[in-house]
C-alpha cells in the first residue's frame, strides 16, 4: 500500500497550526499512521534554509522573489526526497503544513510571475502533487489580528516576523491567488472557511479528508 499525502496552506493566523495538532490527535485516536512536518524547515538542512528565509538579516538585506522561491524549492526539494517520498512508500498519511501552494501564493503575490512558478514546480515536482489540499481560507484582517495576539504573548524573543510584517494589500493577494488555485483544482484542493469555532472547521476539514482516506484503504471510523 502507498500512504496518502495531504498538505494544509492558508494565510498567517487561519487557525492552520491547531487545525493540525487536532487532526494529529484524531489520527492517533484512530490508530493510523501518519507523519506530520511542515514547510519551510521539515529536515534538518532545511531548518537552516527556514532560518535564512524567515529570520530578518543583520544587514537589513531582503531576498529578491525569485532568490525567496529558489530556497523555498530548495527545502521543498530535500523534504519531498528525505520525508515525503519515504514516508509515503512506507505507507504513511503524510501531512505537510504549507507546500507548494504557498510558493504559488505567496511568491506569486511577492511578484513572481506564473511561467517561473510553474517552470519551477515541473522540475523539482515533476506531476508529484498532493492528493488533498485543505486551504483555511479566512479574511486577513481578522487572521492577522490573530498573529499580532500571539506574537505580543510570545514577547520580544519571537524572531520569525519577517512575512508577518508586510502590508495588508499582500496577505490580500495570497488570499485571492489560494482562492485561484482552488477554483482551478477543484478535485485535489478544498478551501475551508475558518473564521468559525475551532470545532467546526475540524469538522469540515474531516468532512474532505474521511473520504480522500478512506479511497487510500485506510479505516476512518
Ligand atoms: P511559519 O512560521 O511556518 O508560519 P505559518 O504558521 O503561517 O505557516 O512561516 C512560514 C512562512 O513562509 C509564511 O509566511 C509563508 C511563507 N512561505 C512562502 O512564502 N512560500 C512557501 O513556499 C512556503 C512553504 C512558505
Amino acid at each position: 500500500m502507498t500512504g496518502v499525502f495531504i498538505t494544509i496552506e492558508g494565510v498567517e493566523g487561519s487557525g492552520k497550526s491547531t487545525q493540525i495538532q487536532r487532526l494529529a490527535e484524531h489520527l492517533q485516536a484512530l490508530g493510523l499512521p501518519a507523519v506530520f512536518s511542515k514547510e519551510p524547515g521539515g529536515t534538518a538542512l532545511g531548518r537552516e534554509l527556514r532560518a535564512l528565509l524567515l529570520s530578518p538579516h543583520a544587514s537589513g538585506e531582503k531576498w529578491c522573489p525569485d532568490a525567496e522561491l529558489l530556497l523555498f524549492y530548495a527545502d521543498r526539494s530535500q523534504h519531498v526526497a528525505n520525508l515525503i517520498r519515504p514516508a509515503l512508500q512506507a505507507g504513511k498519511i503524510v501531512v505537510v503544513d504549507r507546500f507548494e501552494d504557498s510558493s504559488r501564493a505567496y511568491q506569486g503575490a511577492s511578484g513572481v510571475d506564473e511561467k517561473s512558478l510553474t517552470q519551477l514546480r515541473e522540475l523539482v515536482l515533476g506531476d508529484f502533487r498532493p492528493d488533498l489540499t485543505l486551504i483555511l481560507d479566512m479574511d486577513p484582517e481578522s487572521s492577522l489580528r490573530r498573529v499580532a495576539t500571539r506574537n505580543a504573548a510570545l514577547g520580544a524573543t519571537f524572531t520569525e516576523t519577517r512575512f508577518d510584517g508586510e502590508a495588508m494589500a499582500f496577505h490580500r493577494r495570497v488570499r485571492e491567488r489560494f482562492q485561484i488555485i482552488a477554483a482551478h483544482e477543484p478535485d485535489r484542493v478544498k478551501l475551508v472557511p475558518a473564521e468559525a469555532e475551532a470545532d467546526q472547521v475540524a469538522t469540515a476539514l474531516w468532512q474532505h479528508l474521511a473520504p480522500c482516506l478512506q479511497r487510500a484503504g485506510f479505516q476512518v471510523s
